[in-house]
C-alpha cells in the first residue's frame, strides 16, 4: 500500500513538472542576425509554456525565467558591455543591436515570470507596468534598428 501511494505521489510529480528544459545560453540567445524582430524570436524562446493556462505553470517554470533573466543580465554585464567598450564603428553598433536583443530576451522572461505569478494569485502589478515600460521601450529601439546586422556573442552560462 505504502509503494503504491509513493508510485501515485511520483507520477503526479512529474505531470506537474515544468514545460522548460534547461538550455544553454548560446542556445537560447536571439542576439545574432538582424534587428527589428526581437520580440518574436523572444516569444519563441519560451513558446513551450501555454499562454492561455499560466494559472498551472509550474515553479520550476518560474525557476528557468528567473534563471533566463539572470543569464541575460551576466552576458549583458560580461560579454556585451566588454565588447562594446573594446569596438568602434559598424562593430560597436552591431554589438549594441545584439545587446538590445538580449535585453528583450531577459526582459521577455521576466514579463512572462511576473503573469504567471499574477494568474497564481500574486500581486504584482507594480512590478509587471515597470517592465513592461523597459520592454516596450527595448523592443522600440530593436524595431527602430530593423534590417541591421546584429552581433550574437557566445557566453558559456546555464538556464536552470
Ligand atoms: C531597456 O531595458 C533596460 C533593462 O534591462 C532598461 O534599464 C532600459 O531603460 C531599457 N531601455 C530603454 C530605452 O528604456
Amino acid at each position: 500500500m505504502r509503494f503504491s501511494i509513493a508510485l501515485i505521489a511520483a507520477s503526479a510529480a512529474a505531470v506537474q513538472a515544468g514545460v522548460f528544459t534547461q538550455k544553454s545560453y548560446n542556445d537560447i540567445s536571439i542576439s545574432g542576425g538582424v534587428a527589428g524582430n526581437a520580440e518574436n524570436e523572444a516569444l519563441a524562446v519560451f513558446s513551450a509554456l501555454d499562454q492561455n493556462n499560466l494559472a498551472s505553470a509550474d515553479k520550476d517554470d518560474i525557476d528557468f525565467l528567473k534563471s533566463v533573466n539572470s543569464i541575460c543580465n551576466d552576458a549583458e554585464d560580461e560579454a556585451f558591455n566588454t565588447a562594446i567598450d573594446a569596438a568602434s564603428g559598424d562593430a560597436a553598433d552591431a554589438l549594441q543591436r545584439g545587446k538590445i536583443k538580449n535585453k528583450v530576451l531577459k526582459l521577455e522572461a521576466t514579463i512572462l515570470r511576473l503573469k504567471i505569478q499574477q494568474a497564481q494569485g500574486d500581486d504584482v502589478a507594480s512590478d509587471m507596468a515597470a517592465e513592461q515600460k523597459k520592454l516596450d521601450n527595448n523592443i522600440s529601439q530593436d524595431e527602430a534598428e530593423a534590417g541591421k546586422p546584429s552581433t550574437f556573442l557566445s557566453f558559456d552560462a546555464e538556464t536552470s
